[in-house]
């Protein structure tokens, strides 16, 4: 199989994989990488966002191979050591997740959202497309926004 050579989390990691395999079960299945959830394997309910070279991306839908040279981050990688990223601590401060299956995947685009707009509104949050089942939008409205004053 081939290896394929990419930045995980501030280190560089290497996986043998098929040409076909997504990034996601790379991650959760040979890198151990499990904060990325798997939901629809589409793209569809976001529940595996991260970011690929800074922008939010959905790794079921991206090979391991279109990853090769590139760096991407996984909720694992916001904190800094001990310190909690901002759009971390306000989730903790709004109390924001009930299951928290879909969290990861709602921080990692909250942190993506707030990177190109600093001060966005209901209307910009709303427009995320990731889905939460147990239905904690309003609480995640008021955590980016509360990430956007800190
Ligand atoms: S698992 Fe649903 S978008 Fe990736
Ligand atoms: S917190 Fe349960 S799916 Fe979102």
């Amino acid at each position: 199989m081939p290896s394929y050579n990419f930045v995980l989390n501030g280190e560089a990691v290497t996986v043998d994989v098929a040409d076909s395999a997504s990034l996601l079960w790379a991650l959760r299945d040979t890198l151990g990488v499990t904060g990325p959830k798997y939901g629809c394997g589409v793209g569809v309910c976001r529940a595996c966002t991260s970011h690929l070279d800074g922008a939010a991306f959905q790794p079921c839908t991206v090979t391991v191979a279109e990853c090769a040279g590139r760096t991407v981050t996984t909720i694992e990688g916001l904190a800094t050591g001990d310190t909690l990223h901002p759009v971390q601590q306000a989730w903790i401060d709004e109390d924001v997740a009930q299951c928290g299956y879909c969290q990861p995947g709602q921080i990692m685009a909250a942190v993506a959202l707030l990177a190109e707009n600093p001060n966005p509104t209901d209307a910009d949050i709303d427009a995320l497309e990731n889905v939460c089942r147990c239905g904690t939008y309003v609480r995640i409205r008021r955590a980016i926004h509360r990430a956007a004053g800190a």
